[in-house]
């Protein structure tokens, strides 16, 4: 076997052999009997319904299942370490069965709602390991009167806006723009979408919530406490137990919403546009979110900006006319839609024209999936009309990788930085998002591919945040660190979590002390545990006696 498999997951590439070993190991059918029967001693489920939703690897199934929501190419491969098994439960009773007979079969979790982690971590790892595959707990229940829903994890936000918009044409909810994405991974994370400036994240919106603890209790807020109420809103469930729902505010949106989009190719007056959109984007009105996206083509670039703004046409033109002369905007340029058909034409700018029906957001898109690598950074300090030329040359040299700037302020200015762990408040102009995708599945590829995003993000090292360089938990990057789960277990997790986190990290691990002392929710970006010296063989005896 050679070393060099790409650059999927970054160090893990040298431990190809563990990798195999524990494939290997994996492929014991005792661990599949031992994990079902234990399953059958704690639900109440007969063993026969059980083992149609257990998947071993020899299961005819196991692959299609995996691969139903792996969306990321880079670890569907061959080369890719497997679960030993997969489960999915249908029920919430189920789940805690799932945690307690992970550790009768010494298995390590991944939990996986709609798979969208950039880095595969709810399903890839090289520990021996089952996936819980939360996607059939995927259940929505909308209350117009009292404007709240609860969401199973395996619900996707597509499924969430289409139900809302089901009963409500006024209301919404503010997370992610593609609508695939799995809501448990996503409001344990911190998601975000395009109304972030006027309501802030999912999770300033999470009311109350329910997961299963490490013992296999169930635990609503009251049940679980503040505490862990306020690391699992931020912080990732996926540290402190499994999410099976969130409690969340239905949030008021205007009948009619203005959308439009402006797109500019590269030339001398690009800067000078760009630096136009850079003093008005992150203090305008917070109903107005214009996303700004540089993205290489052909041996050039186009500067694309794509708006939202809650109210009609007329107010923005006019609005954008004082703060944005440059821009332009007509009121030809604008459409005023229904919420649900922004979100719609946000997630594809043709499907107003083609007629698309909101059931399309329903479409969760099984097994598919594309080749990617995703990195973030935040900007506090405007950029020079030079810094911007320099960036604008190297997305054009590099020749592949994108940028979109996604503007804060707003709302996420009057959020204080420890209300939850999420902590890129006020101070902060943009986010960004660094983005390469590629469909030629040689390793040469995936090398070209990282390196040339890598090399992106290190031409923007003068303008981002800096001591730590802060990235975005949601957009799962390896490369901000990884945990090897040994003698250096903290040090490695105060690395990407000081990142992820800021100064909530220290927060987040003692709350990860108290529920889980033990480690056993972990994964290669967990939260550490504060004396992190226990090994996966004093954590199974510890749980048998
Ligand atoms: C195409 C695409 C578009 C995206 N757009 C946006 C966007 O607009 N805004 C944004 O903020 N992000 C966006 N993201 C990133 C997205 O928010 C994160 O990847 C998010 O974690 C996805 O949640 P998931 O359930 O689909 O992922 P998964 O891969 O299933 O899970 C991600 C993480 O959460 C953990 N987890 C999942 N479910 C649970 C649970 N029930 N309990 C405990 N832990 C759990 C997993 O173990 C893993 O660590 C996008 C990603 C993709 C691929
Ligand atoms: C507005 O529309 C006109 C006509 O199609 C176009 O030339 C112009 O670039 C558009 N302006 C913006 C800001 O999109
Ligand atoms: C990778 O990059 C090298 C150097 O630029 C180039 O020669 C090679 O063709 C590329 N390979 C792929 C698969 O893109
Ligand atoms: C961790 O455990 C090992 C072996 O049990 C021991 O030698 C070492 O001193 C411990 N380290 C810490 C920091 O407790």
């Amino acid at each position: 076997m050679t070393m060099t498999v790409g650059n999927c997951f970054g160090s893990y590439v040298l431990l190809l052999t563990v990798i195999t070993l524990s494939v290997i190991e994996a492929a014991d059918p005792a661990v599949h009997d031992t994990f079902l029967k234990c399953l059958t001693e704690n639900t109440k489920t007969a063993s026969g319904e059980l083992s149609k939703i257990v998947f071993a690897q020899n299961n005819p199934s196991f692959t299609t299942v995996l691969q139903k929501f792996a969306r990321n190419k880079r670890f569907v491969t061959a080369m890719t370490p497997k679960p030993v098994l997969i489960f999915t439960p249908l029920e919430e009773s189920h789940v805690q069965g799932a945690v307690i007979c992970a550790k009768t079969a010494k298995l390590e979790i991944r939990i996986r709602s709609g798979g969208h982690d950039y880095a595969g971590i709810s399903y890839v790892s090289k520990q021996t390991f089952m996936v819980l595959d939360m996607s059939k707990l995927n259940a929505i229940t909308i209350d117009v009167k009292n404007e709240v829903a609860v969401v199973q994890p395996g619900a996707t936000t597509g499924e969430l806006y289409y139900r809302i918009w089901e009963k409500s044409k006024v209301h919404g909810f503010s997370s992610a723009v593609c609508p695939t994405v799995g809501l448990g991974g996503h409001i344990s994370g911190g998601g975000y979408g395009n109304m972030l400036r006027s309501f802030g994240l999912t999770v300033d919106n999470v009311i109350d919530a329910k997961i299963v603890d490490v013992k296999g209790n169930l635990l609503d807020k009251k049940g679980m406490g503040e505490d862990l109420f306020w690391a699992i809103r931020g912080g990732g469930g996926a540290s402190f137990g499994v999410v099976v729902s969130f409690t969340i505010k239905l949030l008021p949106v205007p009948e009619k919403v203005t959308i439009f989009r402006s797109e500019r190719s590269w030339d001398s007056k690009t800067a000078d546009f760009v630096l136009g959109w850079q003093k008005v984007a992150s203090v305008t009105d917070k109903r107005l979110f214009m996303r700004l996206m540089l993205l290489p083509e052909q041996k050039t670039l186009k500067a694309t900006i794509v708006a939202l703004f809650l109210g009609g046409a007329d107010e923005v033109v006019s609005l954008l006319g004082k703060e944005f002369p440059l821009l332009e905007l007509k009121k030809e340029n604008c459409s005023e839609v229904s919420w649900i058909e922004s979100v719609m034409w946000w997630n594809d700018p043709k499907s107003l024209e083609n007629g698309d029906k909101p059931e399309t957001l329903l479409d969760r898109k099984p097994n598919t999936g594309i080749f990617l690598k995703r990195k973030s950074d935040y900007v506090e300090k405007g950029i020079s009309k030079e810094g911007w030329e320099t960036i604008f040359k190297s997305v054009v040299e590099l020749g592949e990788t994108g940028i979109h700037f996604n503007p804060y302020g707003g709302k996420m200015d009057e959020i204080a930085p420890d209300a939850t762990p999420f902590p890129h408040r006020k101070g902060n102009m943009f986010k960004l998002q660094y983005n390469v995708n590629w469909v030629d599945p040689s390793i040469d590829a995936d090398k070209n591919y990282t390196k040339q995003a890598k090399k992106l993000f290190n031409v923007m090292t003068p303008y981002v945040s800096k001591n730590p360089r802060r990235a975005f938990f949601c957009y799962r990057d390896i490369n901000t660190g990884v945990n090897t789960f040994g003698q250096n277990s903290y040090k490695e997790g105060e690395v990407y979590g000081t990142k992820y986190f800021g100064s909530n990290f220290e927060r987040l691990v003692k709350v990860k002390t108290a529920v889980d002392p033990q480690n056993f929710f972990r994964n290669e970006q967990s939260i550490p545990v504060l004396n992190a010296n226990v090994s996966m063989h004093s954590l199974y005896i510890s749980y048998h006696v």
